[in-house]
C-alpha cells in the first residue's frame, strides 16, 4: 500500500471573517468608566438598571432559606424523640446547608451595593417555602419536600431572569439550585422508603 494515499489532505481553510472582528472587542470606554465610582466596590457603572431588583431576588430567597433553616431546625429537634435518627440527621445537614446557602446570598447582597434584610417581622411574608410545625415523620419529609420544590422552581427562574446580567450571580444561584435538587431527592428516597 502507498504511503501517498495515507497523506492527509490539507483542511479547508477556516473562515475568520465570517463574524466582523469588531464585535470581538471589548468596549473601551466602558473599561475607563470603572475607574470611576469607586465606593460601588465591585459594581462598575455598565453594570445595568437592575441591580435593586436583582438585590430583592436575593432577598426574597435569603428569607426562603433562613425559613428552611428554621423548620429544618424544629423537624431536627422534634423527630429526633421520634423513631428514625437517620432522617433527624438528614433534617440537620439540610439546616446546616440552608444556613450556608442564606450567608451566601447575604454576602453577595452586600457585594451589589445592597442590604441583607435579616428582618424577623417580615421573613415568612418573604419567603417562597412555608414554616411547618408537624410531628409526623412522613408528614415532615413532605413538607420539607414541597419546599425544597418551592426553592428549586424559584432559583430555575432566577437563573433565567439574571441570564447574562449578572454571571457572578446566576452561577452562586446555580450553585444552590444543584444543593436543593439533591435535597429534594434524598427526601423523596426517604418518603419512598
Ligand atoms: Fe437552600
Ligand atoms: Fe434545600
Amino acid at each position: 500500500m502507498s504511503h501517498k494515499n495515507l497523506r492527509i489532505a490539507p483542511t479547508a481553510k477556516t473562515d475568520n471573517t465570517a463574524a466582523p472582528a469588531e464585535s470581538l472587542q471589548l468596549d473601551q470606554a466602558a473599561l475607563d468608566r470603572a475607574k470611576t465610582q469607586l465606593d460601588d466596590g465591585a459594581v462598575t457603572p455598565s453594570y445595568g438598571p437592575w441591580r435593586d431588583a436583582i438585590v430583592k431576588l436575593l432577598n426574597d430567597s435569603l428569607a426562603t432559606e433562613l425559613v428552611c433553616v428554621l423548620r429544618y431546625k424544629r423537624h431536627y429537634y422534634t423527630a429526633h424523640g421520634l423513631a428514625s435518627p437517620r432522617i433527624a440527621e438528614e433534617f440537620l445537614e439540610h439546616a446546616n446547608e440552608e444556613s450556608a446557602h442564606a450567608d451566601s446570598l447575604a454576602e453577595r447582597i452586600v457585594q451589589l451595593g445592597g442590604e441583607p434584610d435579616f428582618s424577623p417581622d417580615t421573613l415568612l411574608a418573604r419567603s417562597h417555602a412555608d414554616y411547618n410545625e408537624e410531628t409526623d415523620l412522613k408528614a415532615m419529609l413532605r413538607a420539607n419536600l414541597i419546599a425544597e420544590r418551592v426553592a428549586i422552581e424559584a432559583y430555575r427562574q432566577m437563573v433565567t431572569l439574571i441570564g447574562d446580567k449578572d454571571p457572578s450571580t446566576r452561577r452562586l444561584i446555580e450553585q444552590i439550585l444543584e444543593q436543593e435538587e439533591e435535597h429534594a431527592e434524598d427526601l423523596a428516597d426517604l418518603l419512598r422508603e
